[in-house]
This record gives C-alpha cells, sequence and structure tokens, in this order.
C-alpha cells in the first residue's frame, strides 16, 4: 500500500502539521505501508490560470510548467492520499488551495448528477486514492474546523473518492512547544496517531474510541488560552 502526503503548511518541515503527519506515517509504516511526504512549500505551483485547456487541447494536463505534473502523477500513484493543511482563515493554506485547484486535471468537464443530489463533474479515472485530511488549528476547540471539514466532504465529491479518516487537532501550536511540561501529553497524542496510522492500513478506518482520544484537547481549553495570551503580551 502506498500513502503520500501532501503537507500546505508554509512551515514544511519544522510547523506543526508536520508532527501530525510524522507520526501518523510511522504508525503506517510500521503496519506495512511505503510511505512519502511532500512538502508543497518546497515545490513550484502557480495559480491555476482557469484556461480549462487541460479539458479542451490537452485533455488530462495543465499547459502550466512547474512541479504539479509530478505530483499528479504521484497522487494518483497512491492508494492513500493524506491531504494535510493548517487551519488558515477558515479554510486550508493558499498553498494548498493551489494544490487543489491545479488537480482540476483529473476530472471532465461534463456534468452529471452525483449520489447527493448535486451536479458534478464526470470522473477521467476508473480509480483515485482514498483520503484522509489532517488539520491543525491556533484556537482552542474542535469547532473551528466546521467550515474546513464540510469543503473537503465536497471537494472529493467529483472524483468519487472517499475519505477513510479525518484527524483535526485544535491547539495545534502546542505540538512544536518545547515545554517540559508538555511532554507527556504530546508523547500520549503521538502514540495515538501511530496507533490511528496502523489501524488504517489494517482496517481502511480509525476506530470510534481512538477517534475520540484524538479529539481531546491537549491540555484544558481556558488554560490553553491564558497561555496564548500570556505569551503573546510577552513577546510585544
Ligand atoms: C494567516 C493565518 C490564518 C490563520 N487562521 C486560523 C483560523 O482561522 N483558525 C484558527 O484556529 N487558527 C488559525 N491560524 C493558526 C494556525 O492554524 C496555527 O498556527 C497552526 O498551528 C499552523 O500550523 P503549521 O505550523 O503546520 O503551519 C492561522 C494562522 C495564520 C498564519
Amino acid at each position: 500500500m502506498k500513502v503520500v502526503v501532501f503537507n500546505g503548511s508554509p512551515k514544511a518541515d519544522r510547523g506543526n502539521t508536520h508532527v501530525i503527519v510524522s507520526a501518523l506515517l510511522e504508525g503506517m509504516a510500521k503496519a506495512g505501508a511505503s510511505t512519502e511526504n511532500v512538502l508543497l512549500a518546497q515545490k513550484k505551483i502557480n495559480h491555476c490560470i482557469g484556461c480549462f485547456t487541460c479539458w479542451t487541447k490537452t485533455p488530462g494536463e495543465c499547459v502550466l510548467e512547474d512541479d504539479m505534473e509530478e505530483l499528479l502523477k504521484k497522487y494518483m500513484s497512491s492508494d492513500i492520499v493524506i491531504m494535510a493543511s493548517p487551519l488558515y482563515v477558515d479554510h486550508v493554506t493558499g498553498i494548498m488551495k493551489d494544490f487543489m485547484d491545479r488537480s482540476l486535471p483529473l476530472v471532465c468537464p461534463q456534468f452529471e448528477m452525483g449520489d447527493v443530489g448535486q451536479t458534478r463533474h464526470v470522473s477521467r479515472y476508473e480509480k483515485y486514492p482514498s483520503i484522509i485530511w489532517v488539520s491543525n488549528c491556533g484556537f482552542p476547540e474542535k469547532d473551528q474546523f466546521a467550515v474546513l471539514q464540510l469543503a473537503c466532504e465536497r471537494d472529493i465529491r467529483n472524483n468519487k473518492a472517499d475519505i477513510i479518516a479525518q484527524i483535526y487537532r485544535s491547539q495545534g501550536p502546542l505540538l512544536t512547544s518545547d515545554d517540559p511540561e508538555l511532554e507527556l501529553a504530546l508523547n500520549r497524542y503521538k502514540e495515538l496517531l501511530r496507533q490511528a496510522g496502523a489501524e488504517i492500513v489494517l482496517k481502511r478506518k480509525i476506530p470510534a474510541d481512538l477517534q475520540e482520544e484524538l479529539e481531546k484537547p491537549l491540555i484544558p481549553e481556558d488554560e490553553y488560552s491564558k497561555g496564548v495570551n500570556a505569551s503573546w503580551n510577552s513577546d510585544s
């Protein structure tokens, strides 16, 4: 089984998203998957220019010359793709949005009625990788991901992919904290992620009790907010 991560954090391998993805991949590799971690910030990805040439003159191929051709090949040759992005203004980062926009060659222009009573595009390929969404955010509550989650679930309707897991981490900046008092909580969270990675490879899903554990706050929400405010106030 081949698993490829596309991580849209501008902080690449110094980010909080990377901490989540790394532990998840460790668990997946241990369960027998081959894994690859693509840091989109290190790739050249131009904005989609909306010319639709990928639907007309060169079906399935974009006219822009950058790293997207290689990345879409990687995407389509995976069994599982992990789309990973920090929450930026309730959605994915611009880097990830460019990657998503530039995935337009993967579908055809024609319309068809989808199974939820909404029009979608016809698939270009028989089979697409299954998707896992991973995000983290600065605010403390898990409800902060409501818009992102809806957008991710809608994004897959065109290519008939299935979302097999969603991992959303509020209080994300704690993941790269060097506060020794957090070590225990962070080690525990990373172990949960390793378990989730293994479960996904072996059973293609995260069991409900493990999902619940993954969504628990790392520290109490009010304590977290006080700490964030204290840290910003001491910086200024
Ligand atoms: C431009 C910008 C927009 C952000 N928007 C949100 C937001 O809407 N909600 C939120 O909870 N955190 C928001 N954050 C905080 C990031 O999600 C948080 O710092 C996250 O840990 C960054 O992940 P990374 O280290 O992987 O890049 C934003 C940060 C930036 C820089």
